[in-house]
């Protein structure tokens, strides 16, 4: 008998979607892989498949799972550009914008989907949302000057901030910001970026979105982008 602990509905939604996602990475391929639990399955399965890919991880924990299951992984700078980039997320709206950053990975994501052609998204059916902003929005910053960069957070009205134990793989602070219900995550973007010291947050909009698998428990439907043709 197996003492393994029974696995959630979230867990084996989370396989679903990730697994499904691999079906989309054909030899050939440069492959930008994501990080958290949901697209950990999407690499276990090409680690099963071993297709004739060239990867770019987007942390270093997706670093070693991908080297460990025998997949080919090089440094963005090697690699210039990508085919395929696939990952999670913590939140999905409507117009497929996008939290993420639940793992503190957003920078590097954010680096990883923009040098694709194409970006997918795997989730379990719990991440899907009307608007974003209930998970809180990551942020990674710069530890020169943090006080001051929060203050500036906070005046775009940011009502807490909390702050993460431990750095980001790029040895920066990580925090969540309660911005409450994000009514314009475009407009919120932009202000953001315009923050020195604000090294990345975790709004990803829905323009650079192609498809999201979403894994319920009918199984995985696919929305698909329509500003985005893959
Ligand atoms: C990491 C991320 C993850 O993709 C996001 O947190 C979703 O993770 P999971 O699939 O474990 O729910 O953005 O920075």
């Amino acid at each position: 008998m197996s003492d393994a602990a029974p696995r959630s509905r979230q867990d084996q939604a989370k396989e679903q979607a990730g697994r499904q996602a691999a079906r989309y990475v054909e030899d050939g391929m440069r492959v930008g892989l994501g990080t958290g639990s949901t697209v950990h399955w999407t690499i276990v399965a090409l680690g099963e498949r071993r297709p004739d890919i060239t990867c770019v991880a987007t942390s270093l924990r997706t670093h070693e799972l991908a080297t460990s299951l025998g997949l080919s992984v090089l440094s963005p700078d090697e690699v210039g550009a990508l085919e395929i980039a696939i990952d999670g997320a913590d939140e999905v709206d409507a117009e497929l914008n996008l939290i993420k950053g639940g793992g503190g990975a957003h920078l590097r994501e954010k680096i990883v989907a923009q040098m694709s052609a194409r970006f997918l998204v795997v989730v379990d059916e719990s991440k899907v949302v009307e608007r974003l902003g209930a998970f809180g929005l990551p942020l990674e910053v710069l530890p020169f000057a943090p006080g001051v960069v929060l203050d500036r957070v906070r005046a775009l009205g940011a009502r807490e901030i909390a702050r993460r134990e431990g750095l980001s793989d790029n040895q920066n602070l990580l925090f969540d910001a309660d911005f409450g219900t994000i009514d314009d995550p475009a407009a919120l973007a932009a202000r953001l970026e315009a923050i020195p010291g604000l090294m990345e947050h975790g709004l990803f909009l829905g323009d650079q979105v192609e498809r999201v698998l979403v894994a319920g428990t009918d199984g995985v439907r696919e929305i698909v982008n329509p500003r985005v043709s893959g």
